[in-house]
């Protein structure tokens, strides 16, 4: 049975994508408006509008039963997703054509496929720390709206489901470029170039380590029938690293790591930057249930940085060798 990844030329889809067809799975990816990317293994994209439902029946009919699908995409550009973009926002973070789609699935082939939905910590109100998946959930702005009305829609609606909460996602370059550009590597790219840069002190994540996150979805399918159905936080997973950090704590890291100047990093308070949109200030989460209950190890940031740079340096040092 095939796995089908929603959102597939997102940051995220690419790399649950990539993990499926190594497994050797026959994978769907879904792509919207961005560039269609290309995958090795058994791997077949479908253009989708998740909002309309254009093209989903297609891709679905392509694919026949399916074990699993894992829902990445999203409009997750939180300042997008306000005043004129709420409309837009709402129609794809709601996934009111997906669950309608697994509805005529489980029609047509008698079978339910695990729904792993990735949701997103900007659901907490941001004024206190390590929130729980208990949480009462006061998101501040239209992004984290919407990402609640989309979980209680998947509870709602699909029994076979799994939330998983993730903060900051970061990660090595993806195989295709991306629309939106990438955290660690502008964090990165700031202090190689020896430019004094300004991150935010007053606002903490537990910022998510996207191959921690991949992990966390594949076992969320294995694992969905073993969880319990109340309370409805027994089905929710906040996923991210095990400590509280601001932009300048993830900017140092990169620069111990990395070798560059601390001194390039500049404490400002978030307030000093307009970004169109109310932003939570504390938003870290507890990431204790994610590893015992469904046994995926969150990796501390500065080590997912060293695993992630390692690899980048003995690749360029691999294609330099080649060209000598
Ligand atoms: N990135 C983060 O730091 C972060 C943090 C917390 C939670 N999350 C959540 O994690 C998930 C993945 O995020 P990401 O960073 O990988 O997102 P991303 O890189 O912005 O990718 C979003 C994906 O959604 C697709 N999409 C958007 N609107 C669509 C529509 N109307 N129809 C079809 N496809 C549509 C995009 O397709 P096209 O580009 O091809 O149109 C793209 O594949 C999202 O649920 C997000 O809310 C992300």
């Amino acid at each position: 049975m095939a796995v089908l990844v929603t959102g597939a030329s997102g940051y995220l889809g690419q790399f649950v994508v990539a993990h499926y067809a190594q497994e050797g799975c026959k994978v769907g990816g879904t792509y919207g408006t961005g560039v269609k990317p290309e995958f090795e293994g058994d791997v077949h994209m479908f253009q989708v509008d998740l909002a309309s439902g254009d093209g989903l029946q297609q891709c679905f009919d392509a694919l026949g039963p399916l074990q699993a699908v894992i829902n990445c995409a999203a409009q997750a550009a939180p300042a997008a997703c306000e005043g004129d973009g709420e409309a837009a926002a709402r129609a794809v973070n709601v996934p009111t054509q997906l669950l309608a789609a697994l509805h005529r699935h489980e029609q047509q082939h008698g079978s339910a496929p695990v729904l792993a939905h990735i949701s997103t910590d900007h659901v907490y109100q941001g004024t206190s720390s390590f929130y729980k998946e208990s949480a009462e959930l006061h998101p501040v702005n239209t992004y984290g709206r919407t990402k609640v009305e989309a979980e209680a829609a998947v509870a709602a609606s699909w029994r076979r489901h799994v939330i998983l909460r993730p903060s900051i996602i970061f990660g090595p370059p993806p195989p295709s470029p991306t629309r939106r550009g990438l955290f660690l590597q502008f964090m990165d790219g700031c202090l190689a170039d020896r430019k004094p840069t300004t991150f935010f002190s007053d606002e903490w994540r537990t910022p998510t380590y996207v191959r921690d996150l991949v992990e966390a979805c594949a076992a969320a399918v294995r694992r969905c029938d073993e969880l319990p159905a109340a309370p409805p936080a027994a089905r929710i997973f906040n996923v991210g690293s095990p400590a509280r950090m601001s932009r300048v704590d993830m900017a140092l890291a990169v620069a111990r790591v990395r070798g560059h100047d601390p001194a390039l990093v500049l404490p400002g308070a978030a307030a000093s930057v307009p970004r169109n949109c109310a932003t939570p200030s504390d938003i870290s989460m507890d990431t204790e249930a994610v590893q015992s209950v469904l046994g995926v190890h969150m990796t501390p940031f500065e080590d997912a940085l060293r695993q992630i740079f390692d690899v980048a340096a003995a690749e360029d040092g691999a294609e330099e060798g080649q060209q000598v």
